[in-house]
């Protein structure tokens, strides 16, 4: 409660199902807390050598994303850093440069997921470089209170979900060109396991209708989770050269709880048992470069293993109305013609 959002619900159904929402949430996340605990935290034993390839890490500037633009400047990739302020991503690598980090180079563009246009303009920017594209990692997220972005959708659903799902798009190009066969280049979705208690309300995808942020953050994640297979299925369908994953990072110390009702509680439980976020960087990392995954793609991963994802993720029918509707919030539904153009339906789009 004490948040302004939508609800059709009375007072004391809106009580009960927030309470019920937060509840399963957490407990459930205590469970998966707990089997962090008791299994071993798995890593690349080696990291590759990737020079003269290129990486893009959203929301690269701060927690788990830090530490994954780190390892994959160790790998001597280029590294571009999708943040939404661009002073803040060149202090974050001058102190990565001076923590000892001298392989790869980083750089910032400037991208705030909260605006489609903004998307449309890193891709621009990102298309301009002339450069291929080996491993995308979609890592920004947002876990708060209602709110709403330029575009007119609610915050979650447009940085967790609608924002990368335009900015994988239009970055097909980049990624064909820098995969081939036997190794694709990458798709890498940041997702969590509360994806598995998410659900698709098709009939209030924009959540006019009933708001709650734990709700929000599980469905958006499974979005992303479902979009991934679907996007995955297409390449392969369509003979490219990319693979489409989503990791679980673990349950990790940093800041995207920061609007959680019992922050300063939990904070502390996970400066006792949370990974740090090296270590939740470690599952992202390893599905960007493990060759052991190459022929996997559309899997999630978490702890560097294979986990099973809701059943949604893997519903035909569902990755497709997703695809749909998504192509039309993001304004890809009449691209389609560009495949007269380009032989390849997923060269859909014309960026302004
Ligand atoms: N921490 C965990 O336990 C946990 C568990 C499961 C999954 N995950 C997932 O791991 C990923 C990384 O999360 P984290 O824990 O590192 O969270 P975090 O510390 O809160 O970092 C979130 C990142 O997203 C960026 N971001 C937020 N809104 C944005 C926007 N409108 N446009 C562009 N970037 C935006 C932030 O950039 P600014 O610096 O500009 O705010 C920040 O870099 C997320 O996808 C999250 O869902 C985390």
């Amino acid at each position: 409660m004490g948040e302004k959002r939508p609800t059709d619900k009375s007072f004391l159904s809106d009580l009960f199902w927030t309470a019920f929402n937060f509840l399963r949430m957490y407990i459930i996340g205590l469970g998966w807390l707990w089997q962090q605990l008791v299994d071993p935290h798995r890593k690349l034993k080696d990291l590759p050598k990737r020079t003269g390839e290129t990486a893009i890490v959203t929301g690269g500037a701060r927690g788990i994303g830090v530490e994954v633009v780190k390892q994959l400047l160790q790998a001597d990739m280029r590294v571009i850093i999708g943040c939404r302020d661009v002073a803040i991503g060149n202090r974050v690598i001058k102190e990565i440069l001076a923590s000892g980090i001298k392989t790869g180079t980083a750089e910032c563009i400037q991208l705030d997921l909260e605006s489609l246009q903004s998307v449309r303009m890193f891709a621009k920017a990102f298309l301009k470089l002339g450069t291929s594209l080996s491993v995308l990692v979609n890592n920004a997220a947002y876990f708060g209170p209602h709110r709403m972005t330029i575009d007119g959708f609610e915050a979650q659903l447009q940085i967790n979900y609608l924002g990368h799902f335009l900015l994988t798009v239009l970055l097909i190009p980049a990624l064909i060109r820098a995969g081939k066969v036997g190794k694709c280049s990458r798709v890498v979705n940041v997702t969590s396991m509360v994806s598995k208690l998410g659900n698709i309300e098709f009939d209030d995808f924009l959540m006019k209708k009933y708001y709650n942020r734990n709700v929000a953050y599980c469905n958006t994640k499974l979005m992303q989770v479902i979009s991934s297979n679907y996007l995955n299925n297409r390449f392969l369908a369509e003979k490219l050269p990319i693979e489409c994953y989503s990791v679980h990072p673990g349950v990790v110390r940093t800041n995207l709880f920061i609007h959680f009702q019992l922050y300063r509680i939990l904070m502390l439980m996970l400066r006792i048992v949370g990974w740090p976020p090296s270590k939740g960087s470690d599952s992202i990392v390893y599905t960007a470069f493990s060759e052991e995954l190459e022929g996997h793609g559309g899997k999630m991963v978490s702890n560097c293993t294979f986990v099973t994802p809701n059943p949604q993720a893997d519903d035909a029918l569902i990755q497709l109305r997703l695809w749909e509707m998504s192509c039309n919030l993001t304004k890809l539904e009449g691209s389609k013609q560009a495949s007269t153009i380009v032989p390849d339906p997923f060269i859909l789009v014309d960026i302004e």
